[in-house]
């Protein structure tokens, strides 16, 4: 679907608005929308708020004023038309006088559906899918996940050497990147609603799993720390029991299980930071969407690999990924994966009133 290019352009930037308030709005998607005046001006723009306050079109009406009229609003996910904790954007666009709306990806759940309907049955002009792959795969991938799969959006971080390993043969593993590297993890860990270890990564590195700041200052929005640890070995001195952010230590069985637990808290985005084990078992039930992956250019030659045992056994089972992006993190370099073959558990239920809409 082509638009001009101001509103290609509003798009991006859209997409950016969305992505700045990611890991502050769940259960909620995370929308970003622009205003355009009439004659194509962007006038206004906003984000999701945190649950219960206004949604990305009301924030962006608010900043354009009586600008709005006659405009275009160009927006991520489309314009919901219930009264949940918020009143229908729907009805905020007509009021502020909106001539025309451009969406990303039309509105997945029949709770908050119609908005579309609802604005043209009103003479306003509606464009459906436009750049929809990019916002989905954006800022709105961890609330479609929830939509679509009934669980969080799973992004797997791990920190290796050229070779592989997590951690030395002695069991060492804290620096395996340089600063730059670290940095990544700590905005990456801002963008999300839990970060999750397993008992093993928790007894050997001892982690905060905070958000920190350059300085070693801890951010004000904390996401939930989760310890797996199904034997309770999870000893009550351990620094995730600082009180510098929520914990829970989770015996759930499974990974899924986990999952559903997270979901049941209102979790839309996890990271897996480990270790081998625990991202092993969320990779064998197909339950990562995305890796991270941080390679240092130095040589151990023992010790854990990256991920443990995935139960193939010959060359024609391997997990296949794609790479998703390449970049340099000072002396290191990440690599964004998207795993190929992903199964999810098939639970693409027709039941799509679970979560609410934009
Ligand atoms: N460089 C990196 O990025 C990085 C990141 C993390 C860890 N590491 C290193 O990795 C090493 C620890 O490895 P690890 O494999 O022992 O750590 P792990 O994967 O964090 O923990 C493994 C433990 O998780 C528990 N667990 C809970 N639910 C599970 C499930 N569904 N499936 C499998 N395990 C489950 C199991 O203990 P229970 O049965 O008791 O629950 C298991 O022994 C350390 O040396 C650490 O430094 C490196």
């Amino acid at each position: 679907m082509s638009v001009p290019a101001a509103e290609s352009s509003a798009m991006a930037r859209a997409r950016e608005l969305g992505w700045d308030v990611l890991g502050t709005t769940s259960p909620n998607p995370a929308v970003g929308a622009v205003v355009l005046a009439a004659d194509g001006t962007p006038v206004g723009e906003g984000a999701t708020a945190p649950p219960g306050g206004p949604h990305a079109e009301v924030r962006a009406l608010a900043q354009a004023g009586e600008r709005a009229r006659g405009g275009t609003a160009v927006v991520t996910l489309e314009p919901c038309a219930h009264t949940g904790r918020t009143g229908p954007c729907a009805d905020a666009l007509l009021a502020a006088g909106i001539a025309r709306v451009v969406v990303a990806v039309p509105e997945p759940t029949r709770l908050a559906g119609g908005g579309a309907q609802r604005l043209r049955a009103a003479g306003v002009d509606v464009v459906l899918g436009v750049e929809e792959a990019a916002a989905a795969e954006g800022a709105l991938g961890p609330w479609l996940t929830g939509v679509r799969e009934h669980r969080p959006q799973v992004v797997w971080k791990v920190a290796g050497t050229l070779d592989g390993r997590v951690a030395a043969a002695d069991g060492s593993s804290r620096w395996v990147t340089g600063p730059e590297a670290r940095a990544a993890v700590h905005r990456l860990r801002a963008t999300c609603d839990a970060v999750v270890v397993g008992s093993g990564t928790a007894l050997a590195d001892d982690p905060r799993l905070t958000v920190r700041d350059a300085d070693g200052r801890d951010a004000d929005r904390q996401p939930l720390r989760v310890v797996l640890d199904r034997r309770g070995r999870l000893p009550s001195t351990a620094r995730v029991h600082d009180g510098a952010a929520p914990t829970l230590v989770s015996s759930a069985a499974t990974a899924r299980a986990l999952l559903d637990e997270l979901f049941t808290r209102d979790v839309r985005r996890v990271l897996l930071e480990g270790g081998p084990t625990l991202a092993a078992a969320f990779l064998r039930d197909g339950l990562v969407d995305e890796a991270v992956v941080h390679l240092a250019p130095t040589l151990l030659g023992a010790g854990p690999s990256l991920v443990g045992d995935l139960g193939i056994s010959g060359i024609g089972e391997a997990l296949t990924l794609t790479v998703s992006g390449l970049t340099r993190l000072g002396g290191d370099v990440e690599i964004r994966l998207r795993p190929t073959r992903h199964t999810g558990d098939g639970r693409t239920a027709d039941d799509r009133d679970a979560t609410g809409g934009s």
